[in-house]
């Protein structure tokens, strides 16, 4: 089986996207998650394009370039050149990045020369990298409206110089899966008959929705190495998403007779990162990390993956390392998929009479509240204690320790934002006032010292849905002590009782952890 390379261009082509600009840390925070992602090579930016940019590629060349192999990219210049090396000599295996227009349009409108200039730019510009760093890869853009004559022609001058890795660049996602397959098959030939060590790699836009699939039918054809983003995040409609081809491989690796090295239990954790640092949300049906990716909405798809999860699901969420466990129960979930969830709270022996009494329960209060939670289950078990009174002191057990908001108020204004809550726990009630940087900060703090568990907040994210009519807050929390993650969420049409509500949510779900 062939090993695929994964070049991840999160923090270069990913960070082309329209409003982000990440700053120092936020770029180190991503690529160090990239490292424990296990990708092959890091494209830490463009050295010559500011300072920043500069910094950054050499504290990423620094800290993790003797785990990950490090490139930066430069224009076929010798200024470009210099600055990327000046970065990358710092990490063990530095990789230089030359890129050039190859079509007609680039060529003429863009870089307004000749092809012949090109050819004369792009050997001078490798041959003078060769001599500072030996892995060179030199990018072909635009290479789907390239002429194929010339395309070959200029990668072959390319090699001749000293390139490395030729990169074959879908530059404004032209390119058709069958089409782009041929191309590559065309190209590999070649090359790998002119030096049988070039390794052949892809980058491919989704400006049609074909990014996936044309790095796909790449590796099909031939492909060594791979560029992608997390998310797909990158100019435009983005760059291939990285966890897409990770999977699809992973799961139809007979296929492709063709494996990565991503661990692709960090992908959501690695997708989450990316979202939350760029501001950019991961919409709810994108393949493998939206929110949606692994919900099974209607009944008969949810009867289905209750019996046997391979029904309806080619990947797990826990493939991907998805931190989600809370059970969500909406108006759309049947009797098996209720009776799935009580049975994995401890109820597993409930009788038809008692089931159907919790079903009608629970229509009344989803209906009501749209999504309910696993602790919801423990106040649907107390309508059937009537017909089953041994359950009563099994709830009243579990429920004891379970926090219920009971009121809260926020002053919100730019010199002491505070919140209080009064919050209720068995038969005790708690009152805490505090001062935050924000409200929400202030809240977060009240409900922690009334919780008195040693949590820190991971992940806060506030939406409209409905209209703008309610908002769901959403919230990750870890324990402290062994960074355990616990994610929840709540609606409501205040954002602050969302907010609040998704924070007291996480602490129940830590609670009913330790009970189960
Ligand atoms: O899209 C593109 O052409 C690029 C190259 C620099 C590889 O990002
Ligand atoms: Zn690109």
């Amino acid at each position: 089986m062939k090993k695929i390379i994964v070049l991840d261009t999160t923090l270069r082509d990913g960070e082309q996207v329209q409003g982000v600009k990440l700053n120092l840390y936020e770029k180190l925070k991503i690529a160090d998650q990239l490292k424990n992602l296990n990708v092959d090579i890091i494209d830490a930016g463009f050295p010559a394009g500011s300072t920043q940019d500069f910094k950054s590629v050499e504290s990423i060349s620094k800290k993790l370039g003797s785990y990950t192999a490090i490139s930066a990219i430069a224009r076929a210049v010798k200024e470009d050149i210099d600055l990327a090396y000046k970065c990358l000599r710092f990490a063990d295996n530095p990789l230089i990045h030359i890129s050039i227009g190859a079509s007609d349009i680039h060529i003429e409108k863009k870089l307004r020369k000749t092809r012949e200039q090109i050819l004369i730019q792009s050997s001078e510009a490798i041959s003078y990298a060769k001599r500072l760093c030996n892995n060179i890869q030199y990018s072909v853009e635009d290479a789907t409206r390239a002429d194929f004559n010339y395309l070959w022609d200029n990668i072959e001058n390319a090699v001749k110089a000293g390139a490395t890795i030729i990169n074959i660049a879908d530059t404004v996602g032209f390119g058709l899966p069958e089409e782009f397959g041929d191309l590559v098959k065309k190209i590999n030939y070649n090359l790998k008959n002119l030096n049988e060590n070039a390794i052949l790699s892809v980058h491919c836009h989704n400006d049609m929705g074909l990014a996936t699939a044309n790095t796909l039918a790449a590796i099909k054809n031939g492909a060594d190495k791979i560029e992608a983003t997390i998310n797909g995040v990158g100019e435009r409609a983005g760059n291939a998403a990285l966890e897409e081809i990770a999977m699809a491989l992973k799961v139809r690796d007979s296929y492709y007779n063709a494996y990565t090295s991503i661990i692709s239990t960090e992908l959501k954790k690695t997708s989450r990162l990316v979202s939350y640092i760029m501001g950019l949300d991961v919409a709810a049906n994108k393949a493998i990390v939206g929110g949606n990716a692994f919900v099974h909405s209607s009944g008969i798809h949810k009867a289905g993956a209750i019996k046997s999860r391979d029904v309806y699901e080619i990947i797990h969420s826990e493939d991907i390392g998805n931190e989600e466990s809370d059970i969500i129960l909406t108006m759309h979930s049947g009797r098996s998929e209720l009776k799935d969830a009580l049975s994995k709270l401890g109820f597993e022996k409930l009788a038809d009479e008692e089931l159907n009494k919790i079903f009608d329960k629970f229509q009344e209060i989803v209906e009501l509240k749209k999504e309910v939670y696993d602790y919801d289950l423990y106040y649907l078990i107390e309508s059937i204690v009537d017909i089953n009174p041994d359950l009563g002191d099994e709830i009243i057990e579990k429920r004891k320790n379970l926090y219920e908001l009971v009121e809260l108020q926020v002053i919100s204004n730019s010199i002491f934002p505070s919140a209080s809550v009064k919050i209720k726990r068995g038969d005790k009630t708690y009152k805490k006032s505090s001062i935050g940087n924000g409200v929400v900060d202030a809240l977060y703090t009240a409900i922690k010292e009334v919780a008195e568990l040693e949590v820190d907040l991971r992940e806060y994210k506030i939406s409209s849905i409905s209209k703008g009519k309610e908002a769901l807050g959403k919230v990750t929390i870890n324990l402290s002590y062994n960074k355990k993650s616990y994610i929840s969420r709540a609606i409501d049409t205040d954002i602050i009782k969302a907010s609040a509500l998704a924070f007291i949510n996480a602490l129940n779900n830590i609670i009913m952890d330790k009970n189960k």
